[in-house]
């Protein structure tokens, strides 16, 4: 839920940016001349090709005597966009802040040259001891690399006073759906629910399409605007699937546990996009039900939960059941059949048929995000309805609260007043 008045975690070290309030004229950082070019290289001189303005072609038959001392292969400087230094925060005006999650805080923040509204989230850096973490480059490179409709737009990254003041700027977005669904007075309509889950599947299939896992879907990680769109957020646990992976394996320190697909539960180290798609039936239950579908306490609980929602593994649900590294220390329940129906009385074949593909034992036959789309639920009736027609929400994230029916409305600016002074 987000506290917006919540307290800031305690070892946070605060930036002027974090702690001012006031229009007192921004540190600007020295800006760093980039490198003129003095002169030609001369002729011959092949050591600073990368420098040229245009890329030195190496010479057909070149001797070794003539070889350069670096790599034929590094590609000239024109071959990448240009490398321009990050903004400074002090660019945006600080409004409030949104939320302090596992891996940063968010704050809402105005552009002081455009006046747009963004959200600005501060990466945690204070613990690290070897550099930049890579959990954050993945997380911008994931952004970067996952432009979409359904996916929260990157606009760039600034930097703070400090090494460990780095902030990812992105689109502000007044919902997430977790807030969303616990202020909504009824739970969204089959309509609705064709909608957003289209959205999401969109983007899923988009990000996968790219290589890109995010092992973090859930619904504080959809963000959701007035108009009725989705936006997918929150890259941090985002990894390259093709990437070759370490000797351990991929982590199973991924997924909040209530979305954890059963294969990283029983210890796989060899996973796919399948994790995300387990996610996803996970938060089309979630929509259908108003709250989300595995409540569990602990890994334990959690697979009991599913053994009981879905019947226990068999060898034609989960043929390489057995395989898994965990497997043996498991007691399976006596055989029991799927209680999905039960669970979801009102849902229509197709939406049951959809569920139970997202949430199928074995990962190789999970349904992808692709042929989700496809999927016969989402043309039959009724239809997806038009993001347009969504009602509006308050923003939680914008300060902006239920009002209640009668009451007179404060002005604006007081409820800015009130929100520039409650938040620190
Ligand atoms: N672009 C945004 N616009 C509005 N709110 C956002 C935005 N990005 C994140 N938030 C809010 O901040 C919360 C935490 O952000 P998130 O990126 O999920 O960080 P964490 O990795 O800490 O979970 C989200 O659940 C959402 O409520
Ligand atoms: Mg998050």
């Amino acid at each position: 839920m987000a506290d917006v008045a919540g307290p800031s975690t305690p070892s946070r070290k605060r930036s002027r940016w974090d702690d001012d309030e006031d229009n007192t004229p921004p540190v600007e950082k020295p800006v760093q001349k980039r490198r003129t070019k003095s002169k030609p290289p001369a002729a011959g001189d092949t050591r600073t090709p990368e420098r040229s303005a245009t890329p030195t072609v190496p010479p057909q038959n070149a001797s070794s005597r003539a070889r350069p001392h670096h790599s034929l292969f590094v590609p000239p400087r024109t071959a990448h966009p240009p490398l321009v230094p990050s903004r400074s925060v002090y660019c945006y005006e600080r409004l409030n802040s949104i939320e302090e999650g596992s891996y940063g805080v968010v704050f809402r923040a105005r552009d002081k040259e455009t006046g747009d509204i963004v959200a600005l989230k501060k990466l945690k850096l204070e613990e690290e001891k070897h550099g930049f973490p890579i959990t954050a480059l993945r997380e911008i490179n994931a952004l970067m690399v996952c432009k979409h409709e359904n996916v929260v737009g990157i606009r760039e990254v600034v930097v703070g006073d400090t090494l460990t003041q780095v902030f990812i700027v992105m689109d502000f977005i007044e919902h997430d759906l977790k807030n969303l669904l616990s202020i909504m007075p009824s739970p969204f309509l089959q309509s609705e629910v064709k909608t957003l889950m289209l959205q999401l599947l969109s983007a899923v299939a988009y990000c996968h399409e790219r290589w890109i896992l995010h092992r973090d879907l859930k619904t504080s990680n959809l963000l959701m605007n007035n108009r009725g769109t989705i936006k997918v957020a929150d890259f941090g646990l985002a990894r390259r699937y093709g990437d070759p992976v370490g000797v351990g394996g991929l982590t199973q320190l991924v997924v909040t546990l209530w979305y954890r697909a059963p294969e990283i539960l029983l210890g796989a180290t060899t996973y796919s996009t399948a994790v995300d798609m387990w996610s996803v039936g996970c938060i089309f239950a979630e929509l259908l039900l108003n709250e989300p579908l595995f409540q569990a306490k602990g890994e334990i609980e959690l697979i009991s939960m599913i053994f009981k929602l879905l019947g226990p593994p068999t060898k034609e649900t989960w043929p390489d059941y057995n395989t898994m590294p965990l497997a043996k220390t498991m007691t399976l329940p006596a055989p029991h059949p799927a209680q999905l129906r039960q669970k979801f009385p009102y849902i229509t074949a197709a939406g049951l048929d959809l569920l139970s593909r997202l949430l199928a034992y074995d990962p190789d036959r999970r349904i992808s995000a692709e042929e989700a789309l496809k999927h016969p639920y989402f043309s039959e009736s009724p239809l997806p309805k038009h993001p347009d027609l969504f009602g509006s929400f308050p923003s939680a994230a914008a300060g902006e609260k239920r009002r209640k029916p009668d009451s007179p409305s404060a002005p604006v600016r007081a409820a800015d007043y009130k929100l520039l002074t409650e938040f620190d």
